[in-house]
């Protein structure tokens, strides 16, 4: 069934465990993220980039997402992340999101905070769920130095002051992580993730959750985090079977050849996911 992440994340804060958003970008990634949450009986999210949505149209991407979710015998959000404005989370909201995010991180302070508010106000009396992001998470691929990007982690202050002044669903935060593949270990900041969630309620989001390694991913998730973001990996995994078909039979031209494996591979990935954040049996 098709909910907002409100309810899947309430729960998530309260027994500890965190709920996974998934990326997809095509029909096999769609089915891979139900087929695991299924197998799991795990509540799950299922969210469409900007990459996504240029990739596939945002009608081919929103008809994919609501017939899972409308399939689907353990709830699923149908999530926007990152949204870049007011017009394309509207957009989304009426083709059938029932979450979205609207990440004004890149916008001073007042500015991020007048930004979330518009969007929480025009889809709040709709049932749809609000994330933003404080502090920038930025990519591995970005062309900067440790304490460059120590600069741009959340303050905890700062947090406070942002959910006290748009009430948000869900915060996404800074603490180290980056999306992408990472050149080597990531170091979380897991003092400062504990001082923003002593200082704020709200569902806290770790975004760039591909590569960190899975007793970091436990850490976050008992510090408060309940909400984790993965792309890369199941790309990884997805690329890595096609590839494999390939190399084994250069003559293949059936494309279901190739993406069945590719299928499969995505939605063992996910089911580790989901095991690891804890959210199996929580549907
Ligand atoms: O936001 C990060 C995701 O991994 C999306 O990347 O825009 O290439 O789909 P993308
Ligand atoms: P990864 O690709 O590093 O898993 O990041 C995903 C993400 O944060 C999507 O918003
Ligand atoms: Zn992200
Ligand atoms: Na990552």
């Amino acid at each position: 069934a098709l909910v907002s992440m409100t309810g899947l994340l309430a729960r998530a804060q309260k027994e500890h465990y965190a709920v996974g958003a998934f990326n997809c970008n095509n029909m096999e990634i769609v089915q891979a993220i139900v087929a695991a949450a299924e197998a799991e009986h795990a509540p799950v999210i299922i969210q469409a980039s900007q990459g996504a949505i240029k990739y596939a149209g945002i009608e081919y991407i929103t008809t994919l997402t609501k017939l899972a979710a409308e399939k689907a015998s353990v709830p699923i959000a149908l999530h926007l992340d990152h949204g870049t404005s007011f017009a394309q989370v509207m957009q989304c909201t009426r083709n059938g999101f029932s979450s979205v995010m609207i990440d004004g991180s890149k916008l001073p302070l007042e500015e991020n905070i007048a930004l979330t508010n518009k969007v929480i106000e025009a889809v709040r009396l709709l049932g749809v769920s609000v994330e933003a992001e404080l502090g920038k998470i930025g990519g591995t691929e970005d062309d900067i130095t440790v304490s460059e990007r120590e600069a741009l982690f959340t303050d905890p202050a700062e947090a406070e002051y942002f959910v006290k002044a748009t009430q948000v669903d869900a915060l996404a935060i800074a603490i180290g992580t980056a999306h992408g593949q990472y050149k080597g270990i990531p170091k979380l900041d897991f003092e400062r993730l504990t001082q923003i969630r002593e200082r704020v309620s709200t569902p806290l989001v770790l975004h760039g959750s591909s590569g960190v390694p899975e007793d970091a991913l436990r850490e976050a998730i008992s510090r408060g985090v309940c909400k984790v973001n993965i792309d890369t990996n199941i790309r990884e995994a997805f690329v890595l079977a096609a590839r494999q078909v390939l190399d084994g039979n250069p003559a293949e031209i059936d494309p279901r050849k190739m993406l069945g494996p590719a299928r499969e591979a995505a939605t063992e990935i996910i089911r580790e996911k989901i095991r690891i954040f804890g959210s199996n049996g929580k549907a």
